[in-house]
């Protein structure tokens, strides 16, 4: 009798066991956080795939000091071809992305590349990621003279005309790029209100106008139809590029980096949904700090007499600042 009862006891253990290590196994890949033993000092420790984390020397993201930043006339503007994407609005506990679907049939243009600028080949949107932090004072991942923004929207692609897919492309050379964009508060007191440009974006309105449906970690709501220009500013014709990381674990250093030098913005409220959204998992910040530069270059195509330009009309050359986040250059002449 006394064996009866001992055996489904052992065999508990071990089920719990397996299970135990099932989840690790399972879980593996997303047991990494923006705080604590799990934060990112330790990434690079916590797998050994996520070496890179820690030993690389090509880290995103950067501080983006503008007194080093090269000038490079032949910078052109970058083009992007298609505009609806569809895919899945993902929470995944530290952040707000969404995965683009793989077009896989002829019905309609849903996918959306990128080609030109710095480029040297063609790139699928696949990704786009949301940073913010808990308070405005924070949140973007790239700081432009050691400022931080209250988000950063990065629009991921990778190289559609070497690789297959993401998971390929990530770990190849000229595998991905990103392009970044900054988000400020709209109206937000000492920003200039009455421009157009500082109206809440209409595709990141169209988001965050969605995260009630996931307001949980592992929850995801399709979006049919979500324009990726749209989601641009006004001008994207003028930015700063460099060589750089994925900015989460496994940390590839596959990235060319497009930072563009205008912002795009999001209402006080649209910003507190997105907090929100992560508050089951702490409410935590969710961008990386920056890393060191080392050796690399920054170049950019912004020169000074390119500031306002076309918006010149309804920007007081005062309020550059607010408008275009980069307007001092150290220009090669
Ligand atoms: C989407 O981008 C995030 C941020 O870089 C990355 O962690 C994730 O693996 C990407 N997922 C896909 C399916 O592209
Ligand atoms: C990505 O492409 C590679 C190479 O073609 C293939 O082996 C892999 O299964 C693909 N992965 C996914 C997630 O489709
Ligand atoms: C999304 O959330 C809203 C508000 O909670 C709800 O009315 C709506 O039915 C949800 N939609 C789906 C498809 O779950």
């Amino acid at each position: 009798m006394s064996q009866f009862i001992k055996w489904p006891n052992t065999f508990c253990r071990a089920i719990i066991f397996f299970q135990f290590i099932r989840f690790i196994q399972a879980d593996w890949e997303s047991w990494w956080t923006y705080e604590g033993i799990s934060g990112p000092d330790f990434w690079g420790r916590l797998n050994p795939r996520w070496s890179h984390c820690s030993k690389g020397q090509r880290q995103s993201p950067i501080d983006i000091d503008t007194s080093t930043l090269l000038y490079d006339p032949y910078l052109e503007p970058i083009k992007i071809n298609g505009d609806y994407v569809r895919g899945q609005l993902v929470n995944t506990g530290r952040g707000i992305s969404l995965l683009v679907d793989r077009s896989t049939t002829s019905s309609g243009d849903k996918h959306v590349t990128i080609s030109d600028g710095p480029f040297s080949y063609q790139y699928t949107v696949s990704n786009i990621t949301l940073h913010f932090g808990r308070e405005n004072d924070r949140g973007s991942e790239h700081t432009i003279d050691g400022r931080r923004f209250p988000g950063e929207l990065q629009l991921y692609a990778y190289n559609s005309q070497l690789y297959s897919n993401w998971s390929e492309a990530k770990r190849e050379p000229n595998g991905l790029v990103a392009i970044s964009i900054f988000i400020m508060v709209s109206g937000h007191p000492g920003q200039v209100v009455t421009l157009n440009q500082q109206q809440p974006n209409a595709a990141l309105k169209q988001i965050t106008g969605l995260l009630k449906n996931i307001t949980k970690r592992g929850l995801s709501y399709t979006i049919e139809s979500l324009s990726i220009m749209d989601l641009l500013p006004s001008s994207w014709k003028h930015y700063v590029t460099y060589e750089g990381s994925l900015t989460q674990p496994s940390c590839h250093e596959t990235v060319q980096w497009v930072i563009l030098n205008r912002p795009i913005y999001l209402s006080s409220y649209q910003f507190h949904m997105l907090r929100h959204s992560l508050k089951g998992d702490g409410h935590q910040d969710n961008f990386r700090p920056t890393q060191p530069r080392n050796k690399r270059s920054i170049r950019c195509n912004i020169v000074y007499e390119n500031l306002g330009n076309s918006d010149r009309n309804v920007v007081d050359e005062q309020h550059h600042s607010s408008n275009t986040l980069m307007s001092t250059i150290q220009q090669v002449r």
